[in-house]
């Protein structure tokens, strides 16, 4: 057990699964957990999401909606460690102590915080920290003691996540100077290959561009959708550019490679936009419709996914309450008597 790297990756738990969701974090991160020489630990960063979003229904049935994606979409909760964050105290134990080791001048210069105090200067506003709570200024910490609560080896990441890596890194580098080498230093993993997906209207597919398609679309749905991708004006009959082309681009990231050739072709031929988005439903509802189904029994039956998760937090505890005894231990919060 000990040879095995450790790989941890979290999803942040604020909006509704979506295909930018299921081909750039959901499918890489089940693949890589076939890898029989790693463990995986990958958990539901519900706290994380408090800072996203105040609505508690919101943050209840995302939730439930990601955590019941991940399963629809074929994790296998036997060979991963799938868990809530908020089920594993010792995560929020962790984030105080590491707090106290952090330089605030660390967090000063996090991506977030700084995009924040950004945009309070450019619109003139005197106090820079207007409307930045404490959660968002203290984020990178909570997310180093994920990784370090189970001190985990490899940190599945995109590339937007990079600098908390290396603040993880420096936070447990710091803790070891000061208290002996509790910690290991995590290893980012970026995933690079998957490419941007485009949103119906080409920009990146994400909830803050409200510009989604959900993975669990029920098929009507999924196609009035997919009629709305933006295109040009080339009328039928005109050769199209698929390099250029949003519903192209959501083609390829589901098809084989000899089904995107033939559709080449046809763009080649000029084919007509409606025929395009025909043929990407019909691909997309071919991959989606047993994940679908997959996801109707897991909504309709959530004690079952409540106890694969509680039983998760179970074995990740295991990790991290042996990990936090010697993280109490190094800082000499411990038991009079022995
Ligand atoms: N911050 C990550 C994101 O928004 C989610 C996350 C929280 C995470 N804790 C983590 C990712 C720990 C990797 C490791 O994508």
């Amino acid at each position: 057990m000990d040879k095995e790297k450790k790989v941890l990756t979290g999803i942040t738990t604020s909006g509704t699964p979506h295909l930018g969701n299921l081909v750039g974090a959901i499918k890489p991160a089940i693949e890589s957990s076939k890898d029989k020489s790693t463990s995986s630990f990958l958990f539901l960063a519900d706290y994380h999401s408090l800072i996203k979003s105040q609505d508690p229904i919101l943050t209840h049935g995302s939730s439930f909606e990601i955590a019941a994606a991940w399963l629809a979409c074929g994790l296998k909760p036997d060979v991963v460690t799938f868990y809530r964050q908020s089920d594993v105290p010792e995560i929020m134990e962790l984030a105080w102590i590491l707090s106290c080791v952090t330089a605030k001048g660390l967090m000063n210069r996090a991506h977030a915080y700084k995009a924040a105090v950004a945009i309070n200067g450019e619109q003139g506003i005197s106090d820079l920290d207007k409307g930045v709570f404490m959660g968002l200024f203290n984020y990178p910490v909570l997310m180093a003691a994920d990784i370090l609560a189970f001190n985990a080896d490899i940190v599945h990441v995109g590339n937007d996540q990079k600098q908390h890596i290396e603040m993880t890194r420096d936070i447990a580098a710091r803790f070891n100077h000061l208290y002996g080498e509790v910690f290991k230093l995590p290893e980012a993993l970026i995933s690079q290959s998957t490419g941007i997906l485009p949103g119906i209207d080409g920009q990146k597919m994400s909830k803050s561009y409200n510009n989604i398609i959900p993975i669990f679309l029920e098929e009507k749905a999924l196609l009035k959708m997919v009629r709305k991708i933006k295109t040009n004006s080339l009328e039928p009959g005109v050769p199209k550019d698929p390099k250029i082309c949003n519903v192209f681009k959501l083609y390829k990231a589901f098809a084989l490679e000899s089904e995107v050739k033939d559709f080449e072709l046809l763009y080649q031929n000029g084919i007509a936009w409606g025929d395009a988005k025909n043929a990407l439903f019909e691909r997309l509802n071919t991959e989606l419709k047993p994940l679908r189904d997959n996801y109707k029994e897991i909504i309709d039956d959530r004690e079952t996914l409540e106890q694969t998760l509680v039983s998760g937090a179970l074995r990740a505890r295991e990790t991290a309450c042996s990990i936090l005894q010697d993280v109490r231990h190094a800082v000499g919060i411990k038991s009079f008597s022995n």
